[in-house]
């Protein structure tokens, strides 16, 4: 192939238009309840939110949901609500959007990182024992890309030594574990509907439950720590009275947008269903390109595939991840990279985090391209990305 024919060097681009690497899908449906909703009495908290919490609590099979602003303020009310306080250490993978683990640090809690499994690029179970000390109190269990992590050999783990086990399932709405919905398998599960993932409300986020516990701690975190349950006041002055009973915050779900995650959630078999199609042809295209290493699914896992993420074999290409990531930005394929790993972040050098603490996950992520991945893809899209990718790796294969 000649020089000339990649994009970056001044050839036809594989496609006109600009791909971007994940988007929402609102159809007149979500467009109708929305404007219905606009048009009711609650613009804010009204009978929409419950509405939605109700919906995904039977989706996922948990007894409680709590719906909040966006995904970061579910995992920080569910660090909150388990009682993570100054001090206490959080075990989590690096391979997570920094939320997951600024989640812990509002709390006063400190992250510590646990390497990645090289096949599932999820937290590796083999090295969370070696990491627990006096102070751990939690385990965030990221699902990264959608696929599950293998929560019972972590729950197994968290028992031993009596800790927590949240999970951060912002790509795993729809995802399944051993059959069930991911959302039951932990003590706490965080959800997000950022436009990118499942299912979206613009922003928003959930956490779901089965501890009555802590479903009723989060109802007063998310509402600056106030509550008007007779069952919790500790007087009661007159219809009026409320009480606030430790610090919360304003981090609710307006009912607009609730009015969209309710008509987004009719639609995430139709979603998923489209996703797990797109994931099957990329398979088959990449199977047998030698230089890309596509995603692995443990046997346990039925994944929604929020992303796919593909890792080159830089041994076998004469350009590095840059020059490919440029090369297939320049077809106009919107590829991403998820994720940095989180303690590199300047923000985290300064806390004191060195490079080299988890060198999977850095491995991983020099390697990594996340390949576009939506349900309103459309067939020519999806030969679009495959056809980039082999003209970029064949390109630079050595
Ligand atoms: C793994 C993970 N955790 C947490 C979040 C935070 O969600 P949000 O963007 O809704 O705050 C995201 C989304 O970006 C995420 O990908």
């Amino acid at each position: 192939m000649s020089e000339k024919n990649l994009a970056i060097n001044g050839g036809e681009p594989i496609r006109d238009t600009y791909l971007q690497y994940g988007r929402q899908s609102i159809n007149e449906t979500d467009v109708a309840l929305v404007l219905e909703s606009l048009q009711s009495d609650y613009l804010t908290t009204g009978p929409l939110v419950n509405e939605f919490e109700n919906k995904i609590a039977n989706y996922v099979g948990a007894k409680y949901a709590v719906a909040v602003s966006n995904g970061t303020a579910a995992l920080h009310m569910a660090c909150f609500a388990t009682d993570i306080k100054e001090g206490d250490e959080v075990l989590l993978s690096p391979i997570t959007f920094v939320a997951s683990s600024n989640a812990i640090l509002y709390c006063g809690g400190i992250p510590v990182f646990v390497d990645i499994n090289k096949d599932t690029y999820n937290i590796d179970i083999d090295k969370i024992e070696q990491k627990i000390t006096k102070k751990t109190k939690a385990i965030i269990a990221v699902d990264f890309a959608g696929q599950s992590c293998d929560i019972d050999s972590i729950k197994k783990i968290a028992d031993k030594y009596n800790l927590i086990l949240i999970e951060d399932a912002a790509h795993a709405l729809g995802s399944e574990y051993k059959g069930k919905k991911v959302g039951v398998n932990s003590d706490v599960t965080c959800f997000s509907f950022h436009p990118v993932k499942p299912i979206t409300t613009a922003e928003g986020g959930i956490v779901t439950t089965n501890s009555e516990e802590i479903y009723k701690k989060m109802m007063m975190f998310r509402s600056h720590g106030i509550t008007r349950d007779s069952n919790i006041l500790l007087d009661n002055q007159g219809d009026w009275y409320y009480e606030q009973q430790f610090l919360g915050y304003n981090c609710r779900l307006p009912d607009i947008q609730s009015a969209l995650g309710i008509s987004q959630l009719n639609r995430i078999d139709e979603f998923i269903d489209r996703r797990r199609q797109i994931v099957g042809q990329y398979n088959k295209a990449f199977d047998n390109l030698d230089e890309v290493i596509t995603p692995f699914e443990m046997n346990f896992s039925n994944s929604g595939w929020h992303i796919y993420v593909i890792q080159l074999k830089l041994e076998q290409l004469k350009a590095s991840r840059k020059e490919i990531f440029n090369a297939l930005r320049a077809e106009n394929i919107g590829v991403n990279v998820h994720y940095i790993p989180v303690y590199l972040q300047p923000y985290y050098q300064n806390l004191g985090y060195k490079k080299g603490l988890c060198q999977n996950a850095e491995k991983f992520y020099e390697r990594a391209i996340t390949l576009p991945l939506f349900p309103a893809m459309t067939d020519k899209d999806i030969s679009d990305v495959i056809n980039a990718v082999k003209k970029v790796v064949a390109y630079y294969r050595k």
